[in-house]
């Protein structure tokens, strides 16, 4: 692939300071395109977790460098953009997940990865997308469990077990805003089309669906299915990877709204500051980060995922 002057000298700059660059697919293309490693919220856990390389640069949302840092105390780890949030991290406190706890005494507190390190500190075991299902059946003698703060992973989830799943009633304003009707109008114009869509989906939406995945796992159905089109139900940047995967294959986005804004943030220009200046390093308080560390590594225990090496 032919590289640009800016991307060449991001490139060299990693290899010259010891530094991976972790990237999610809901980044830019030309960020895509230089990374060490390319995943979803899992896969880029597991490869922080593992990697020996001195200083992690993350492209992605803040919880996903802070998890990055809970993982490699001993890592330096830099966000290019530290005001890249994430809304449906934002959408529980600390405050009201310990009333949670104290209403429902007993409940097992399942918290998806996207989430703040305080939030982790106060959970019992992190999920992902990718792996709820068997983060679930792991404790399935749970009276009750609380699963924040995504609601509609929570229900999703709560279709494939006899156990009690209370939903936290928070919401990724992105996949949340797909509606019935969108996805409706799409499968009227492309009538062959499979809809494919993330868990953070709508109830209503995922109903819909002729598969229900990760990132990670929208990718692998694509790339395995025999069939040509294909009506993407989350976030634009993933269609990246997918059509450099698919060729020929029709790879339609289920509306033209499914663009997280704050995984937009970050820019080439914004990579090559923090790794020439060496800022925006993410730190987690140690207590905080000890608790949160046992409810990740719980979770990663469970899974089994491979980011994938460019
Ligand atoms: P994945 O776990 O599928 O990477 O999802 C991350 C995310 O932010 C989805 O909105
Ligand atoms: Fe958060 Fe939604 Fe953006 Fe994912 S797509 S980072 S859940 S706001």
């Amino acid at each position: 692939m032919n590289l640009s002057p800016l991307q060449k000298e991001i490139v060299s700059l990693l290899r010259e300071k010891k530094a991976i660059l972790l990237v999610h697919y809901y980044q830019r293309r030309e960020i895509q395109e230089i990374a060490d490693f390319l995943g979803d919220s899992l896969a880029l856990c597991m490869a922080a977790a593992k990697t020996d390389a001195e200083i992690i640069v993350f492209a992605g949302v803040h919880f996903m460098a802070e998890s990055a840092a809970i993982l490699c105390p001993g890592k330096t780890v830099l966000i290019p953009r530290p005001d890249a949030g994430c809304p449906l991290a934002d959408t529980i406190t600390p405050e009201q997940l310990r009333k949670a706890r104290e209403d429902h005494p007993g409940a097992t507190v399942v918290t998806y990865i996207n989430s703040t390190a305080d939030i982790k500190a106060l959970s019992d075991i992190c999920c992902t997308s990718a792996n709820a299902l068997a983060v679930i059946a792991s404790i399935r003698d749970a009276k009750e469990i609380l699963m924040v703060p995504d609601g509609n992973l929570a229900r999703y989830t709560a279709r494939f077990t006899d156990s009690t799943i209370l939903p936290w009633n928070g919401a990724c304003p992105v996949h949340q805003a797909l509606t019935p009707e969108e996805v409706r109008r799409r499968k009227a114009e492309y009538h062959d089309a499979l809809f494919i869509a993330h868990p953070e989906c709508s109830p209503e939406v995922l109903d819909l669906a002729d598969f229900v995945g990760s990132t990670a796992a929208m990718l692998k159905f694509v790339r395995e299915s025999d069939r040509r089109s294909f009506i993407v139900g989350t976030e634009a940047g993933i269609l990246v990877q997918m059509e450099k995967e698919n060729p020929g294959k029709i790879l339609i986005p289920a509306a033209e709204h499914l663009i997280c804004e704050t995984m937009k943030y970050t820019t080439l220009e914004d990579i090559h500051a923090v790794l020439k200046d060496r800022k925006h390093i993410v730190t987690v308080d140690e207590e905080k980060r000890l608790c949160a560390l046992s409810c990740l590594k719980k979770m990663m225990a469970l899974s089994e995922a491979s980011a994938q090496p460019r």
